[in-house]
């Protein structure tokens, strides 16, 4: 049998057999579509069928597929050396990327250290806290709070800081490490902040203050813990209340690095600098995994000052050289156009070809952020069946829970948006005559 060579069906077959895809079940893993290929903002399938990419593959192609400066700079980085352990050696990429990253991101972060994926950087990020404090000789400070719907990543430090009922993690809930959680932000992106819904966060931080190593939350926007977009004022108070109480804060900029939100990071929206970031997704551009945790001199003096001034944590492939050129290219490529533009009319659009959503029967609310659409549905919506529809339309999608979203390339063209925001359009439409209300699990 050759293994290089399968039809299409054998492609689907094997791969159900052998393997596993994210956040499924094996025996019913829902549509499972071999890809041959990408160029733009088009997935082109085994069998031909081209997709538009509605979610830049989970926020981080912002670029798209098969970019010509991304290859080039994965290739000529290929030319030189394509791995090498970062104890005890470092390199011209990984280098070069931890300059840009502290000259780009909120003022007093210039420590990095890198890592490889998202929730590894918040795991990182959590250690920093821990070992700052146990350096301080404050080694009960080993809880963290956070705020209900958000979602920090799947390992297991990671997990326990997702929302503990409501989030996709609440089965482990037993077994993982208890944290504090305060009320989710209740006004949005653009409402005055409520002065009760803060009270409680506040309430919770004074109470456990003492055993507190961090605060860490995700600037502005809470992803996959239902699209939410909240008050920067919100942000700004935590930050206050943080220094105030001598807490560090996390901001988890894995989703809403590089201009997703309108601005380069989500913090800029408050106004604020955080203790500790993580970042990951856009960093490398869709190309390579990559993930960084910066921090600024308060956690790396106070972690370097005290008796535990070794930091622990190294991965195999940390900083690894292919990764960290093309993330370089890809900010240089960000940085030298106008993207704020880009994400305007991205924006502008969005608000303009979805806001007609908002009067079908079913819909809650539908809002939108920079690159970031939303439609936020009544009940939860039956995700097998409306995948198929999607695909039929010829766009590509991931809704969850009551949740369909648009986070594109910035390169996506006028049409190519049109098309995304009318398929959503009509899919809403069509849900509704399944139930007479709207399609429920
Ligand atoms: C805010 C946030 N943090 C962490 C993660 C985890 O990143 P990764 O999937 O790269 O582990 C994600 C992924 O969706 C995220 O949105």
């Amino acid at each position: 049998m050759s293994f290089d060579v399968f039809s299409f069906e054998e492609l689907i077959a094997f791969d159900q057999q052998y393997i596993w895809h994210p956040y499924t079940a094996f025996g019913s893993p829902g549509s499972i579509l071999p890809v041959k290929s990408a160029s733009g903002v088009r997935i082109c399938l085994e069998d031909n069928r081209e997709l538009i990419d509605g979610i830049s593959s989970w926020w981080s192609c912002l670029h798209g597929y098969n970019h010509p400066l991304l290859n080039q700079a994965v290739t000529s980085q290929l030319s030189k050396m394509a791995h090498v352990m970062f104890a005890g050696f470092t390199h011209e990429p990984a280098v070069t990327l931890a300059k840009k990253l502290v000259e780009i991101t909120p003022t007093g972060l210039n420590k990095v250290f890198f890592s490889d994926s998202g929730s590894v950087a918040v795991e990182v990020a959590m250690k920093m806290a821990l070992q700052y404090w146990i350096s301080q000789g404050q080694s009960q400070r080993c809880k963290f709070l956070t705020i209900k719907q958000g979602y920090h990543g799947d390992t297991l430090a990671a997990m326990s800081l997702c929302d503990p009922h409501s989030g996709m993690h609440h089965l482990f809930h037993q077994a993982l490490t208890h944290h504090f959680f305060a009320e989710a932000p209740s006004a949005h992106f653009d409402e005055e902040l409520n002065e009760k819904n803060f009270d409680h966060f506040a309430q919770v931080l004074k109470r456990n203050k003492q055993n507190i190593a961090a605060v860490i939350l995700e600037p502005i926007v809470q992803g996959a813990g239902g699209m939410k977009f909240y008050a920067p004022e919100y942000l700004k108070r935590v930050r206050e209340l943080c220094d105030e109480y001598n807490l560090l804060l996390i901001a988890d900029e894995i989703a809403t690095g590089f201009g997703r939100t309108g601005k380069l990071f989500a913090c800029e929206h408050a106004g604020i600098s955080p203790d500790i970031m993580c970042l990951g997704k856009a960093l490398s551009a869709g190309y390579i995994t990559l993930a960084a945790t910066l921090c600024n001199d308060k956690v790396s003096e106070g972690i370097s000052g005290g008796p535990a001034s070794i930091f622990m944590h190294g991965p195999t492939y940390m900083a690894n050289p292919l990764a960290c050129a093309v993330a370089n290219a890809s900010i240089d490529l960000l940085l030298n156009q106008n993207w704020q533009s880009s994400v305007q009319k991205i924006e502008q659009q969005l608000k303009t070809e979805l806001s007609p959503c908002k009067l079908i029967p079913g819909v809650k609310d539908v809002r939108v952020l920079g690159a970031i659409g939303v439609i936020e549905m009544e009940e939860k919506i039956d995700t097998q069946t409306l995948m198929l529809s999607i695909i039929n339309k010829g766009v590509w999608l991931r809704p969850f829970g009551n949740i369909i979203y648009l986070t594109p390339p910035f390169i996506i063209s006028k049409e190519d948006l049109s098309h995304l925001t009318t398929s959503v359009c009509e899919l809403v439409r069509e849900m509704q005559p399944v139930t007479g209300v709207s399609a429920v699990i």
